[in-house]
């Protein structure tokens, strides 16, 4: 029977998910669901700077080379997250080793999966929620232009790699996608290899999006010739979960999936594949059930919803 991968397919497009290294491991069901739903992984930690290299010059591969190999075993690809971000840091980066730190890891991890990751999550999450430049240390310690850094030394590990700026709460047009285009504009004007945005949408069914915002908002970008990408989608639903609300789950992703298919969407990543292993119900107390498979790998409402705007769009 068809899956997710296949209708995406035919559209032209692809879909996947974020995945997990252990639940590949340890549980069948799971690495079945992941090779029939998905043709573009990324993993869900193992590939952040912490997890990889919890101590200088101490690079743990094996969690994010079984990824790797397991998609390539799959006919799928890999996008690799995340090179620069505030969040799952090693103890050993400080402001005064920072600059000598990224270098080298940039390095290191870009030039070791050359030619096997196709697009990387370069930078992530580098606007704070008021819409201003976020206070990390990458900042305190390289200055502002860090992205404009970072984008050009990964693009000297792997020039053929797409490289992409990657942030959550940019789906419609607000303050902070409004600050998300400016910087993009201008690493664009100075030359900078950036070639793609990432949309994380990690929405709530009780607030969704404007889907008109997030249309005018994918346009804007696309005009500047950056590749749109879905990156980490997933749906919250409140407690108690009843099926009404999976209905409307299901056509929410239904909707959003169409509008970012007309609107040139090239993939579309869930962050996580089932209700199994979601970081939602640790992360937002009282929701859950955000994603297109239930914790018994059961279809909900929301993977049909998916499966029919694969089905169904015609593509701007
Ligand atoms: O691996 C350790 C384990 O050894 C330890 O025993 C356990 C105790 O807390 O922690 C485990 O690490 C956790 C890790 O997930 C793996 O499960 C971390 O504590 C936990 O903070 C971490 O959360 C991840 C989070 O990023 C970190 O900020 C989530 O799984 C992951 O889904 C989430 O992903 C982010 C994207 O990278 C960026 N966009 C937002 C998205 C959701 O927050």
């Amino acid at each position: 029977m068809a899956g997710l991968r296949d209708l995406a397919e035919s559209q032209g497009v692809r879909f996947g998910c974020a995945v997990k290294t252990d639940a590949l491991v340890q549980d069948a069901a799971y690495r079945e669901a992941v090779a029939r739903e998905a043709n573009v992984l990324v993993a869900e930690n193992v590939s952040k700077f912490g997890p990889l290299c919890p101590e200088r010059g101490d690079y743990h591969w094996g969690p994010f080379d079984s990824i790797v190999e397991f998609a390539e075993a799959n006919g799928q690809t890999v996008r690799g997250h995340t090179l620069v971000w505030h969040t799952q840091m090693p103890a050993w980066v400080t402001e005064a080793n920072a600059e000598e730190a990224l270098d080298a890891h940039v390095r290191a991890v870009v030039s070791r999966y050359r030619g096997r990751i196709e697009s990387w999550d370069v930078v992530n999450e580098a606007i704070a929620d008021d819409a201003t430049p976020r206070d990390t240390l990458w900042r305190r310690a390289l200055g502002p232009d860090y992205l404009a850094w970072a984008f050009r030394a990964a693009h000297a590990a792997d020039s053929a790699a797409q490289l992409a700026y990657n942030d959550y709460s940019v789906e419609e047009i607000c303050p902070k996608s409004d600050a998300m285009f400016q910087l993009a504009v201008s690493l664009l004007e100075a030359g900078v290899p950036l070639h793609a945005v990432g949309f994380q949408a990690h929405l709530e069914l009780a607030a969704p999006p404007d889907l008109g915002l997030v249309r005018r908002n994918l346009q804007r970008f696309r005009a500047l010739g950056l590749e749109l990408l879905i990156t980490e989608l997933d749906i919250r639903i409140p407690e108690p979960f009843t099926e009404e609300m999976r209905v409307a789950q299901g056509n929410l992703y239904r909707a959003l999936t169409e509008v970012c298919l007309e609107e040139g969407v090239s993939r579309m990543l869930t962050w996580g594949l089932t209700d199994r292993y979601s970081w939602v119900p640790g992360f937002f107390t009282g929701t859950g059930e955000a994603l297109p498979l239930d914790a018994a790998y059961g279809k909900k409402p929301a993977y049909t919803g998916l499966a029919q705007a694969f089905s169904v769009v015609s593509r701007g």
